[in-house]
């Protein structure tokens, strides 16, 4: 049987599964890396490590694995990261990554001075600090001589596309998360480009996410041990690709806890947010979705359970907690890197709100897994308010794996939660869209439907969930109450 590699650029580190074209998972290997936060706010890391990574994870990923039955690769990539080559092909600086908050100041010219109203126009979207537009002019304005440098401007999993192949592409779902795509369109923006001072031949050339965009380069093949005659497939930003990992395509939500969090709303036609929170991207499939992301999801878990508590067994510091829910007192706001859905405050902070003295360390553990959900509500209360209704969702990312979490989500999101094989969605989306570039299937949604299965779903408690919506309330009244002193603080 014909097999296929997934490969997730994530922020964490880089997961590559071995999928056969039924669907099964023959392999899997993990390489984690760090990222390095050089001021406050701030995140890169150097494209380097995920080649590296790649590298070495596929080596481990094949060890004892048939590899002339490897016919195609595919990727999911961290998205909006500013990854500038010069003219040798060359990485001018680290990538500045999703999560930086650098751009304050650039986001705030695009929004205010070339106007929220154009920028959708030629967009779909608004600016947010964390796109790789205002990080372009921040680049321009703050390291003039790096700007002078750049040929080439790419996307993390583009990167990596790119020096397996020696070609420079990227695909309509991550080219969204620039601020430089015509979204409806499927094309860049010639106004986008103007607006950052770039031409289009410093971008990559776009395809669909289930395009082929090349192949190995001989000497990759070699080092590897496979067939020079491998297919890349362009592959597609982590959250689409997660989309269809957990089989949302056509329609349907995906809900991701990953270092971010996403609510991701699949349609078959453009739409977007008239009111600019959630972000209006195209799909993996070939249409488009409506996305909310919060900048810190199962990273405020592993922030509170590594850095504070210090431990890693996180099981146990959720083990008896079911009984709490929808009772706890203790409130968190997940804004550890500021926020993107809905707030668009790079100035926002983490806060544990409520303690008394007899607050418990679960309360706290479990007040940060509620302030995540509450978050990602604020996210769906979003999207109906675009008239968009969710009825139930997928649930994946490394988050996923908690038991307690998953009834959390589906407690506080009042819905159904159902959970898919693989909580890796991203790097099976992209084996997926492999196999669809390879021919295994005729569509995206065609694979998916016989690929990605649900093995579980999770409903809502009543009682809690209605415990659920008072809490919620009073979260909805913390940010509004802090913005001002959040954006004193140095
Ligand atoms: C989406 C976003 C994050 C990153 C994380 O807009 O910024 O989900 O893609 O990898």
């Amino acid at each position: 049987m014909n097999t296929y590699i997934g490969i997730d650029i994530g922020t964490s580190g880089t997961k590559l599964l071995l999928v056969s074209s039924d669907g099964a998972i023959l392999s899997q290997s993990v390489r984690e890396y760090g990222v390095s936060y050089p001021r406050e706010g701030w995140s890169e890391q150097s494209p380097e490590l995920w080649y590296d990574a790649v590298m070495t994870g596929l080596k481990k990923l094949l060890c004892g694995q048939d590899k002339s039955a490897v016919k195609g690769i595919s990727f999911g990539g961290q998205m909006h990261g500013l990854v500038a080559l010069d003219k040798q092909g060359a990485v001018i600086r680290p990538c500045i990554l999703w999560n930086d908050g650098r751009t304050e100041k650039q986001t705030k010219y695009l929004n205010e001075e070339i106007g929220k109203e154009n920028l959708t126009k030629y967009t779909g979207n608004i600016a947010f600090a964390g796109f790789t537009a205002p990080k372009i002019l921040w680049l321009r304005e703050n390291e003039p001589e790096n700007y002078e440098k750049i040929v080439k401007i790419m996307l993390p999993k583009d990167y990596v596309a790119y020096r397996l192949t020696g070609n420079f592409c990227s695909d309509c779902s991550d080219a969204s998360g620039t601020l430089l795509l015509d979204v409806k369109n499927r094309r860049w923006s010639r106004e986008m480009c103007s607006v950052c001072g770039i031409s289009e031949t410093q971008l990559p050339e776009l395809f669909e996410s289930y395009e082929v965009i090349g192949t190995l380069k001989r000497e990759i093949a070699e080092e590897l041990g496979l067939s020079a005659d491998i297919k890349i497939i362009a592959g597609a930003g982590d959250n689409a690709a997660a989309a269809v990992g957990t089989g949302v395509v056509g329609e349907g939500a995906n809900v991701s806890l990953g270092t971010s969090g996403t609510l991701f709303v699949a349609g078959e036609k453009y739409t977007m947010d008239a009111a600019n929170a959630l972000h209006s991207f195209c799909h993996a499939d070939g249409g488009w979705h409506q996305m909310g992301c919060i900048l810190s999801a199962a990273s405020c878990n592993a922030w509170w359970s590594d850095q504070i508590l210090q431990t890693a067994d996180y099981a146990k510091e959720q083990e008896d907690l079911e009984s709490e829910l929808g009772k706890n007192g203790v409130y968190f706001l997940p804004y550890l890197m500021g926020e993107r859905s809905p707030h668009n405050d790079v100035n926002a902070r983490g806060a544990f709100i409520g303690m008394r003295p007899n607050t418990t360390r679960k309360q706290m553990t479990l007040a940060v897994l509620e302030g995540v959900t509450f978050a990602l509500r604020d996210c769906l209360e979003a999207a109906k308010g675009n008239g968009i209704k969710v009825k139930k969702t997928k649930l994946c990312g490394g988050g996923a794996k908690s038991l307690l979490w998953r009834q959390i989500v589906a407690d506080i999101l009042n819905m159904p939660v159902e959970i898919p094989e693989t909580e890796q969605g991203p790097a099976y989306g992209g084996a997926i869209l492999a196999m669809v570039g390879c021919g295994e299937f005729s569509s995206v949604r065609q694979a998916a439907e016989a690929i990605a299965k649900v093995k579980e779903q999770i409903l809502p408690n009543m009682e809690r969930a209605q415990a659920y919506e008072e809490k919620y309330k009073i979260y909805g009244q913390l940010y509004p109450a802090l913005k001002g002193v959040f954006a004193r603080m140095e």
